[in-house]
């Protein structure tokens, strides 16, 4: 199992991309400049988009699709030959907050019906943590009949770009990455570090990275709480708050202005709410819907509040 890493350097071996929207389309290009990878959509209308060389979600230029070895497919045949498995679908949650783990099983069930011994499968879409090894893992082995860790590996390997973010990219950012085991944890470390040029975080465990993920998005969600508090008060007095954060921005320990859109689904919060019910705990909580990211990408907090009480979100339970 170990000389996979050497087998896809030499393209003896395929990496597949399960899922190619903001997250998947530009780790699979990245890949692709270095090893043979298929690209795996259930939108054949964006696989076709793809193929031309066109990024649906309208973040990559045509240029970026130059040099790759891929090929984009909505056919399952294609992955029966692939034997390291990346898989970047979203997860978004549903009317109660509830994570809709729909497209992750779906995703699973496509890789579990053409996974083979010694075969890899990382996720890298937002989950809570647990939900790899609990939700996805039993799913792979009823589906492959193979046991996990002996005959197959898992890893968890969070994403953190923004899209729109031109400076921190998949390359420029240290990448967080996990394995089942020691061996395994190595390996989809060395496949990160072919692409990701600022390092690769060997996270303890595929808990400890799923849980890094949600500490980061946690953190971003509470700051954009806090803003939107301090907003009113400032649009009260006068004070712009653009003005504001930028003077302030300039103490070391302050953190950034958030920005991203993993937040929109709001699904970080409904993930932990299963494992926090019952413990009476309640999250500060940002409510995107009312915080679209476009808009507030570029002209953030410009226009200050649409309306007072659209703010007014901090310790609702969630
Ligand atoms: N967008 C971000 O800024 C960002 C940042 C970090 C992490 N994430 C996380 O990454 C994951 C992916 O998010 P995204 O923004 O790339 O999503 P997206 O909506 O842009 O794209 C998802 C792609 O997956 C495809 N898909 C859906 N179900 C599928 C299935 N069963 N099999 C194959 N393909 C399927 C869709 O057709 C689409 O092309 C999510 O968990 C998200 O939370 C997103």
């Amino acid at each position: 199992m170990s000389n996979l890493y050497d087998r896809l350097l030499k393209k003896e071996a395929k990496l597949a991309v399960i899922g190619l929207g903001y997250v998947g389309l530009p780790i699979a290009l990245a890949f692709a400049r270095k090893i043979k990878v298929v690209g795996f959509d259930i939108n054949q209308k964006r696989v076709d988009m793809m193929r031309r060389g066109e990024d649906p979600s309208n973040e990559l230029e045509a240029k970026d699709f130059e040099g790759c070895d891929i090929h984009f497919t909505a056919d399952l045949t294609d992955l029966k030959s692939v034997e390291f498995f990346i898989v970047a679908v979203p997860t978004p949650i549903d009317s109660q907050n509830i994570p809709d783990l729909g497209p992750l099983l779906g995703a699973t069930r496509t890789v579990g019906q053409v996974l083979k011994k010694n075969d890899y499968v990382v996720y890298e879409s937002t989950v809570y943590p647990g939900c790899t090894e609990e939700d996805c893992v039993p799913l792979l082995e009823r589906l492959s009949n193979l046991k996990f860790v002996d005959d197959f590996k898992v890893g968890y390997s969070p994403e953190r770009i923004n899209p729109g973010d031109k400076e921190h990219t998949l390359e420029s950012i240290v990448k967080v990455s996990s394995g089942c085991d020691a061996e395994s944890a190595e390996i989809i470390a060395k496949v990160y570090e072919l692409v990701v040029k600022a390092g690769v975080h060997r996270a303890a465990s595929i808990k400890v990275a799923e849980a890094a993920k949600i500490i980061e998005n946690t953190q971003r969600d509470v700051n954009i709480a806090l803003i939107n508090e301090l907003s009113i008060i400032f649009n009260r007095m006068g004070i712009n708050t653009y003005d504001v954060l930028e003077a302030a921005g300039t103490k070391w320990e302050l953190p950034q202005v958030p920005t991203g859109t993993c937040w929109r689904p709001l699904h970080w919060c409904g993930s932990l709410l299963p494992r926090l019910q019952g413990e009476g705990t309640r999250i500060p909580c940002a409510d995107h819907r009312r915080w679209p990211f476009r808009e507030r990408q570029h002209g953030r907090l410009r226009g200050q509040a649409d309306r007072e009480e659209d703010h007014r979100f901090w310790d609702q339970p969630c």
